[in-house]
């Protein structure tokens, strides 16, 4: 994957695509997000199943900010990346204070969203060529993320409560402002 990486030169696509440097700004502030919430996990919870769970996921989402890294130069990335830090690290920790379930309910409601925001950038890049090796990125992040959903949703054993359904829906409301900041910041 690092070698189709290299040879995506975001400069040359983002001619037929303008909105493309900050779609991948918008996935690359996303995926040091998710870093993010699952050390928040980590540093909240003794459950072993969980702490499992969140290191084999963390593993994942650094692959993905490794390959988002690639892709950006320095100065193209968010300026805001210490707050997506810091929000990522709270969205992972808050839920482990309600218990595992809520931490489940958070990833199930996060992945929901990324494999939405993942796939309407894979319908804007055509199949061939330098958008082709971007797609393919797309693609296999987006099929991680579905995995980490499914993961999170065969998790959650018993209905949520009123209240982590209230907090699913503000970490999805929470991401959607997150992203639409980090394409301009
Ligand atoms: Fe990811
Ligand atoms: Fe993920």
């Amino acid at each position: 994957m690092e070698h189709v990486t290299a040879s995506i030169n975001l400069a040359e696509l983002a001619h037929t695509s303008p909105e493309l440097i900050g779609d991948i700004r918008s996935d690359h502030a996303g995926e040091t997000g998710a870093v993010m919430i699952y050390r928040g996990i980590l540093a909240g919870t003794a459950d072993p199943v969980l702490r499992a769970f969140a290191q084999t996921h963390m593993a994942t989402e650094q692959k993905h900010l490794d390959l988002l890294d690639g892709l950006l130069r320095p100065d193209q990335r968010s300026l805001l990346l210490p707050l997506w830090r810091v929000a990522g690290w709270l969205t992972g920790f808050l839920p482990t204070l309600a218990g595992s379930l809520a931490v489940y309910a958070t990833i199930d409601a996060v992945e929901t969203f990324v494999d939405h925001h993942y796939e309407a950038q894979i319908q804007k890049c055509a199949p061939t060529g330098m958008a082709g090796a971007l797609r393919t990125i797309l693609l296999s992040c987006q099929a991680d993320e579905v995995h980490h959903r499914d993961e999170a949703r065969m998790m959650q054993a018993a209905p949520v409560s009123i209240r982590t359904r209230a907090w699913a829906w503000l970490v999805g409301a929470g991401s959607k402002a997150a992203v639409a900041a980090a394409r301009r910041i």
